[in-house]
């Protein structure tokens, strides 16, 4: 467990270091599956405390007082518990980030940063390419009630348009890749270049690959956001997110924004994720297989317009998505002849696949994003970000993909 770390509390707020490198830690060596099971807890060395197999479960909410003058750590739940802590050492050694402090949900873990580091007057980088609660944060909740602005550049994939839009008061660059809905893939390393000449840190939302498929830190990132709540716990049981980086920056969240605003994820959902993690990998690369399985079929379908994935050689950004990942990932999206009217009775036709909000869950989903989660945006923006009204989110799970493909087959019949 980590010392008492309420020293953060009103400190100088982080300041972005780029020549910051997080110190070594005991594990880095160890290949990606092992520690999923075994950074932050190892029976051999809990013994004394837990003496178990399996990552404790601490539910207490509160940590009591040794004698009047001990000052314990955890103190309270609402910023720290030992089933928590657990689960942000796990996710740092994954993500090869410093520390990390985990929110309510991905998009709590998004509002947290920013309320952490900009103030208002400033702004922040950023492109079309997010997922709709972030691209919502971004186009009103920041702008309208903090004074905090965002800027979308014209052309991701051009480094000089996003240093075009860096100013003396960008706070941070937010890179989202591969997007959410459309698995746009951003090139990490031009970005990140392009941020550190101008000093500003780049944070890129990991959330679609997870470590499994991408290290975004790799390429240059400083900070990595993340939505537990998707492939990383993988079967919509939980909701959290976290935020990935130097534990200056992850402290200050902790004790000058979560602390208020409440909370990291609670000891249940905790430890749930951290069993979740230990098959993360195996997930992920059935995810993948799977995926590719369906975009290659939605390809040849002739009521099928466009598949968007990374492991289709026909995807913009497929070189660039082979160098930065391991593997496409478990979402694809596509869209069908005839817009929402189509749209609609294909997904009324599934099955199978749910139609639900959410994705990286073992049962295949799917969603439809232009009534859905980018309604806000306007038509202009849709069309730059390629919400077509028959786009179709599909979030590919781990049944067999020979049921998959019979049950969008059978639904594509009736359209
Ligand atoms: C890429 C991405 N990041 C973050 C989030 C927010 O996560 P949560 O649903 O846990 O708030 C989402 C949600 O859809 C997402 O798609």
């Amino acid at each position: 467990m980590t010392e008492h770390k309420k020293e953060f509390f009103m400190r100088d707020p982080w300041k972005f270091d780029p020549n910051f490198k997080r110190p070594a830690r005991a594990n880095d060596e160890l290949g990606f599956d092992t520690r999923s099971l075994h950074a932050g807890f190892h029976p051999n060395e809990d013994m004394e405390r837990f003496r178990a197999f399996v990552p404790p479960i601490v539910p207490s909410m509160t940590y009591p007082y040794r004698d009047f003058d001990h000052i314990p750590y955890p103190v309270y739940a609402r910023t720290k518990t030992p089933t928590a802590d657990i689960l942000e050492q796990r996710i740092a050694a994954l993500e090869g980030g410093e520390a990390a402090v985990t929110a309510g949900s991905g998009s709590q873990a998004l509002f947290n940063l920013i309320f952490t580091i900009a103030r208002p007057g400033d702004n922040i980088v950023t492109s079309l390419y997010t997922f709709g609660e972030g691209y919502k944060q971004a186009a009103s909740i920041f702008p309208e009630r903090c004074g905090v602005n965002f800027r979308f550049v014209e052309d991701p994939a051009d480094p000089k348009s996003w240093d075009k839009q860096i100013d003396t008061k960008t706070k941070l660059v937010w890179v989202e890749t591969p997007s959410n809905p459309t698995l746009y893939v951003t090139d990490l390393k031009a970005v990140a270049e392009v941020a550190h000449a101008r000093n500003v840190p780049m944070m890129v939302d990991n959330t679609t690959a997870t470590a499994a498929l991408q290290r975004p830190m790799d390429f240059g990132a400083d900070i990595v956001l993340l939505s537990i709540t998707k492939f990383m716990a993988g079967n919509a049981t939980v909701l959290g997110g976290a935020i990935v980086g130097p534990e200056d920056l992850t402290e200050d969240i902790r004790w000058n924004t979560t602390e208020f605003v409440g909370s990291i994820m609670q000891p249940f959902d905790s430890w749930l994720t951290i069993q979740y993690l230990e098959t993360l990998g195996m997930r992920m690369d059935k995810h993948s297989f799977n995926t590719q399985k369906v975009a290659e079929y939605l390809t040849d379908h002739p009521k099928v317009k466009l598949v968007n994935y990374p492991g289709l050689d026909t995807h913009p950004q497929y070189e660039l998505a082979k160098k930065q990942m391991k593997s496409a990932g478990g979402m694809l999206s596509f869209v069908v002849e005839g817009g929402i009217p189509s749209a609609r009775t294909l997904m009324n036709s599934l099955k199978l696949i749910v139609h639900a909000v959410t994705f990286g869950t073992s049962r295949t989903i799917c969603m439809h994003p232009r009534t859905i989660t980018h309604e806000h945006m306007t038509q202009e923006e849709r069309d730059i970000a390629g919400i077509d009204d028959g786009l179709i989110r599909v979030s590919v799970g781990l049944e067999n993909y020979n049921d998959l493909i019979a049950d969008l087959e059978q639904a594509l019949a009736k359209v």
